[in-house]
């Protein structure tokens, strides 16, 4: 794979096609990190509105910090899966408390946080510190496993860090941003589960599993 031309594809692919999204329009580390914790489970359209009404309640770490239980809930109502809020609230009070209100940009710093896990930590860095980190989760590894045309088992745990590496390996320095939010874009819109659409994908000319004709028997997924 030509690394360069790859990073190339992909990016002006996201420039030009990206998705207005409503964690997109500034690099605040705080949204990037709510809108994160809120799509791990959630499909981005119903997301927008929830996402949007968090931030207007809570605009800021301080906000979040300092608000109720009762109310940080009734926020979430809907979107199900309420650890996550109360996770976030307890990490940003430790954020507030240990690193003076400002999410850390440390990878061995991030990684602490309640709630904050590989995925997370990595969609932060990159995208509101522009840190060359892997931001690695299901979409991410079923585009990789058709690029680079990888017959592992994305549902084993062990997987997870393969896929890490070979992001690695092909990040831009340049753009991280770009890059992760990039493959995030690809995944919902081209790379999809089943029937990717590969005459319209950017990068098609680099991708192993087109080139091969694979590109529906990929990702192996033992378990849904
Ligand atoms: N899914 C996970 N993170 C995302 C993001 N930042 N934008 C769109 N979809 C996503």
């Amino acid at each position: 794979i030509d690394r360069e031309a790859f990073r190339e594809d992909l990016i002006s692919w996201f420039t030009n096609e990206q998705r207005d999204l409503p964690w997109r329009k500034d690099q605040d580390p705080y949204k990037v990190w709510v809108s994160e914790i809120m799509l791990q489970q959630t499909r981005v359209d119903t997301v927008i509105p929830y996402f949007n009404r968090f931030i207007g309640k809570f605009p800021t770490i301080d906000a979040l910090a300092s608000a109720d239980e009762e109310e940080i809930l009734k926020a979430w109502e809907g979107l199900g899966y309420y650890s996550r809020v109360r996770n976030l609230q307890a990490a940003v009070r430790e954020v507030r408390d240990s690193y003076g209100g400002i999410v850390p940009d440390d990878p061995k710093e991030i990684a602490t946080l309640k709630g904050v896990g590989p995925y997370t930590a990595g969609a932060i860095l990159s995208i509101a510190y522009g840190k060359p980190e892997p931001a690695v989760d299901g979409n991410v590894m079923r585009v990789f496993s058709r690029i680079l045309s990888i017959w592992l088992d994305i549902s084993k745990p062990s997987s997870r860090k393969v896929f890490e590496e070979a992001v690695r390996a092909l990040i831009s320095e340049e753009n991280p941003s770009y890059f992760n939010q990039a493959l995030m874009e690809l995944g919902a819109l081209i790379c999809t589960p089943t029937s990717p659409s590969c005459l319209l994908c950017p990068v098609r000319e680099h991708c192993h599993a087109f080139e091969e004709g694979v590109q529906s028997e990929l990702p192996i997924k033992s378990k849904k």
